[in-house]
């Protein structure tokens, strides 16, 4: 493959690296137990025509203005909110992704969180440590049951679909959603389509599964809290700047919403002085919707794939800006 270089941005797993070694490229690992400074990542990626990288690094327009020879960027993940991708397609870098590799590996995040939450279980699993577990009370600590109840889900794709699934087998939740627009992924699920407004009033469990950009932005803040209901369960495993965490933690407080569960915080990482952390009703986790075995191992496959495919045959098979390879040179 004509001497191609790609620099893997940490040490994801071992499986990329093969693929990529396999199929004559030649690869550089950042394998220090940090991640590089945008600074560093800067330097090396000067020297490559390819990166390898994922959600934490910043590929914003001064890292795209400094490194615009680059070829192809390929993420390891579903969302790419870390690439400025208006501007990689203006300087025609094409960004590849992974979509589907870890869809089963977050909604069973998603729907863990869920029942975590209405059932205190981070909280009650704290007290046996803090020595607090000791006679029958029958009338403290009372989670609430999800048969029956409307689940509420911001952001119909894949992922939502797949946390609907879970709900209605498990629970007979009926489903109702909203998108920019209706989608026919609802109607094996016989998912209701309403307005934003609808869906915070009815929902007893709202779940985000929407890619972050402009619109979905600090959508949950206090307004959208406050037309939630009081039984309300918030659940959130797709970005952490889509809620607003003060306003969050002030509907919490005050009996606005009736508990959260957070794969995703913001910012990341939580720190571990954090009021929602010693709250009841929440469970929070440090972002590992796809920390699965086999969906990391796929998302490995996936993202080594997008670029060999690239050099081998001039196509990314999950690309983000496929404007960018019509006609390219590589
Ligand atoms: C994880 O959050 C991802 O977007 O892949």
């Amino acid at each position: 493959m004509n001497n191609k270089k790609v620099l893997i941005s940490r040490m994801f797993s071992d499986i990329e690296a093969e693929l990529l070694k396999d199929a004559g490229l030649f690869i550089t690992r950042w394998n220090k137990e940090r991640p590089m400074t945008q600074d560093e990542l800067i330097e090396k990626a000067k020297l490559h025509n390819a990166l390898f990288c994922t959600l934490s690094d910043k590929i914003d327009k001064k890292f795209l203005s400094e490194c615009s020879h680059l070829e192809i960027i390929s993420q390891y993940g579903v969302g790419y909110d870390n690439i400025d991708i208006p501007e990689a397609t203006r300087l025609g870098i094409p960004v590849g992704y992974t979509p589907d590799a870890l869809t089963e590996a977050t909604a069973d995040i998603a729907f863990g969180l869920m029942i975590a939450v209405s059932r205190k279980m981070f909280f009650m699993h704290k007290k046996i440590i803090k020595g607090e577990w000791d006679y029958f009370k029958p009338r403290a600590n009372l989670g609430m049951e999800l048969k029956d109840k409307t689940l509420g889900i911001y952001g119909l794709g894949r992922i939502g679909v797949k946390m609907a699934e879970r709900c209605k087998g498990a629970y007979n939740m009926k489903i109702i959603y909203h998108n920019r627009k209706p989608t026919p992924k609802a109607d094996e699920l016989q998912a209701e389509y309403v307005d934003f407004n609808t869906l915070l009033t009815r929902s007893d469990v709202v779940s985000l599964h929407c890619t972050l950009n402009e619109e979905t932005k600090g959508v949950f803040n206090k307004e959208a809290f406050s037309k939630m209901k009081p039984s309300s369960i918030f659940v959130n495993t797709s970005r952490g700047m889509v809620h607003n965490e003060h306003d969050l933690i002030e509907a919490l407080n005050t009996g606005t919403i009736w508990g959260a569960g957070l794969d995703v915080t913001n910012p990341e990482p939580m720190q571990p002085d954090n009021p929602l952390l010693q709250m009841e009703n929440v469970a929070v986790l440090p972002h590992i919707g796809s920390a699965t075995i086999e969906a990391r191992t796929e998302m490995a496959r996936m993202a080594a794939e997008n670029i060999i495919e690239f050099y081998k045959n001039k196509r990314i098979p999950h690309i983000v800006n496929p404007e960018t390879i019509k006609n390219r040179q590589v």
